[in-house]
C-alpha cells in the first residue's frame, strides 16, 4: 500500500482529483494518510475532514525558523509513514533538508508547461496572467519530482491546453485544471504506485 501525505494551501481540487482517482481504482493500492496545510480554514482541509482523513494545520508562525517548520513537517510525515509526498497547490517553498529527507519521493503539480512560466514568483493565478500577457497559444500543466530548485525537478507528465483569445486568467486556470491537472496528477501517482517510474539523471521513463 502506497501511503501519500498531501501538502495543500487552498481549495484542494487536485487533492480531490487524487481522492477520486483512488476511489475509482485509477490509482491502485494507494491511500492518503494525511493532509497538511500551511494555511488555516482552507477548503482542502475540509475535503479531508469530510472523508475521515487525518488533517492538520501547521502554522509557520509557531516555529522559530523555516528549518524548524520544515523539520516539523518531516517528523510528522515520517510518523505517518508516508512513502510519497504530494504537493497539491502548496504555496510555500520547502528547504533543502525537507527535500533531502524524501529523495525522489516528492511530487509537485505546476500549472504551466515547464520550463515556461515557472520558477520564483510563478504560482496560482499569476502563472495564467503571465501566459495571457505573453500571448502564447498553448499552455498546460506539469507533474514533476521536486528537487532543491523551484520547479526544476525531473518532469514526469505534461499535458497541453489551448489558450483562447477571450480567456481571462480565471477561465484559463479552470481549463488547465479540468483538462490537464486533474488528469495528469492522478495518472502520475498511479504510475508511481505501479512501479512504472524510472529516473535516470533528470530523465523520467514511464514506458520501459
Ligand atoms: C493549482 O492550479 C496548482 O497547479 C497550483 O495551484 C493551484 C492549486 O489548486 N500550484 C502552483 O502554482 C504551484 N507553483 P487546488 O488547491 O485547487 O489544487
Amino acid at each position: 500500500m502506497l501511503r501519500l501525505g498531501v501538502l495543500v494551501s487552498g481549495g484542494g481540487s487536485n487533492l480531490q482529483a487524487i481522492l477520486n482517482g483512488i476511489q475509482e481504482g485509477i490509482i491502485p493500492n494507494t491511500k492518503v494518510v494525511t493532509v497538511i496545510s500551511n494555511k488555516p480554514y482552507v477548503y482542502a482541509l475540509e475535503r479531508a475532514k469530510q472523508q475521515g482523513i487525518d488533517q492538520f494545520y501547521f502554522d509557520p508562525a509557531s516555529y522559530p525558523t523555516r528549518e524548524a517548520y520544515d523539520q516539523a513537517l518531516v517528523d510528522y510525515l515520517n510518523k505517518k509513514e508516508v512513502d510519497l509526498v504530494i504537493l497539491a497547490g502548496f504555496m510555500r517553498v520547502l528547504g533543502e533538508n525537507f527535500i533531502h529527507s524524501f529523495p525522489n519521493r516528492i511530487m509537485n503539480i505546476h500549472p504551466s508547461l515547464i520550463p515556461s512560466f515557472c520558477g520564483k514568483g510563478y504560482y496560482g493565478l499569476k502563472v495564467h496572467e503571465a501566459v495571457l500577457s505573453y500571448g502564447v497559444k498553448i499552455t498546460g500543466a506539469t507533474v514533476h519530482f521536486v528537487d532543491t530548485g523551484t520547479d526544476t525537478g525531473p518532469i514526469i507528465l505534461q499535458k497541453a491546453v489551448p489558450v483562447l483569445e477571450e480567456d481571462t486568467p480565471e477561465i484559463l486556470q479552470k481549463r488547465v485544471m479540468e483538462e490537464a491537472e486533474w488528469k495528469i496528477y492522478p495518472k502520475a501517482i498511479a504510475l508511481y504506485a505501479q512501479g512504472k517510474i524510472k529516473i535516470e539523471g533528470r530523465i523520467v521513463k514511464t514506458d520501459f
